[in-house]
């Protein structure tokens, strides 16, 4: 069944595999070699650059058995063998999504019915096995927070979480802070009052991507925490109004700190932002820090405000809210791209504390490819 094919000018293949006909330029083919010649053995590093590559590269012989492609490159009379499943994983020979707002495979968008299965873990488990450190950060992973349940109640427990994938990002709020009711608050969220869920450090550029929150008293009556998922509430305003994600995403709002004299703050990004393909990459919403926008031409200044105030709308929907309570040993973590996170207000006789951190996603979805890599078999 399988055969391949040849352009008449050499400039690309087409190749039958079990994923359908695919086409393969030849430049794209000859760069993605994995000859010792073109790629290190040691690290997997390119070892030549494009110019390296003749210009006039063209397909010559190539030959197909059931797994490998062989692809003979003039002028360089060079030959390079392809792995057919490698090819299939890369093709790229596909149409673009139609619609802008797409997001990526193994991201799934949840709202309030995702109470029955908030993605979750023992600390205990986590901590002392590959295999459940692995699904918590799968679950992660997929819906953008998860909650870690029956930790230490320590300072800083909270550090021994990050240390399972990655670094603390270290901020003007040191390396952690201290979330609890402040006399001179720097930031609003070292208060009792409610904040709206929101994405922490919008002014910040790039934002911190991982955020940490970690309880260690809470005897106060109130204080519950509620995640949000930024990206079904983009995709439910698009659903209501194109225009209204669309305006939100084409135009830049601006935020801004300057909660305590030696900072200043400033950034100027979309709330909701694209990809240049269209891919839903980020949501960022805060009420506290938003600054003035000026980056709206006038006559789309009212619908800007329109789309602004539904994507509030939307946010504050307890349809769209997951909320529990955290205990002291217990945390989560959001992806501070994607999931919002609020506190209900809290006072009276009894305490609140939680001790808050950044850190990078990379590092995590790093740590989680690795250990699917050397946990195959584990589920999800
Ligand atoms: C924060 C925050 C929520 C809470 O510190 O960024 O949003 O539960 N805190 O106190
Ligand atoms: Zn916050």
């Amino acid at each position: 069944m399988n055969d391949v094919t040849v352009s008449k000018d050499g400039q690309h293949l087409e190749v039958e595999t079990t994923a359908g006909r695919l086409r393969f330029h030849a430049i794209w083919l000859r760069d993605n070699a994995s000859d010792a010649g073109t790629r290190s053995l040691q690290n997997g590093q390119r070892l030549i650059t494009l110019q390296d590559i003749p210009q006039d590269t063209r397909i010559g012989a190539v030959a197909l058995s059931d797994h490998t492609l062989t692809v003979g490159f003039q002028p360089e009379d060079k030959t390079i063998t392809y792995d057919i499943d490698w090819l299939v994983q890369n093709a790229y020979d596909r149409p673009l999504p139609a619609r802008a707002g797409w997001v990526a495979e193994g991201i799934e968008t949840w709202d309030h019915h995702l109470m029955d299965a908030v993605p979750s873990a023992q600390y205990g488990d986590v901590a002392s096995s590959p295999r459940a450190l692995r699904a918590w950060l799968s679950r992660f992973a997929r819906y953008g927070f998860a909650k870690l349940s029956g930790g230490p109640v320590h300072d800083q427990a909270l550090m021994g979480i990050v240390d399972w994938f990655g670094h603390v990002r270290e901020t003007n709020y040191g390396r952690h802070f201290e979330v609890r009711t402040e006399v001179n608050p720097t930031n609003l969220a070292f208060t009792g009052l409610g904040l709206q869920a929101h994405t922490d450090n919008p002014y910040r550029d790039p934002v911190p991507t991982l955020q940490l929150l970690y309880c260690l008293e809470s005897s106060a009556a109130g204080g519950e925490n509620m995640v949000v998922d930024g990206f079904a509430v983009a995709r439910r305003l698009q659903e209501e109004n194109p225009d209204w994600f669309d305006v939100l995403s084409r135009h830049c709002a601006r935020f801004e700190y300057a909660g305590a004299d030696d900072v200043l703050l400033q950034s100027r990004r979309p709330m909701i932002e694209l990809a240049p393909d269209g891919e839903l990459i980020a949501v960022r919403f805060n009420n506290r820090s938003a600054a003035a926008i000026t980056d709206v031409p006038f006559d789309e200044m009212a619908l800007y405000y329109q789309a602004y105030r539904r994507m509030g709308d939307i946010i504050d929907d307890p349809a769209m809210e997951v909320s529990f309570r955290l205990n002291p040993g217990d945390s989560f973590l959001v992806d501070n791209t994607r999931v919002l996170h609020a506190r209900k207000g809290y006072s009276g006789s009894g305490t609140r504390w939680l001790q808050g951190c950044y850190a990078d996603k990379d590092a995590l979805l790093s740590k989680l490819a690795v250990l699917r890599a050397q946990h195959p078999e584990a589920a999800q």
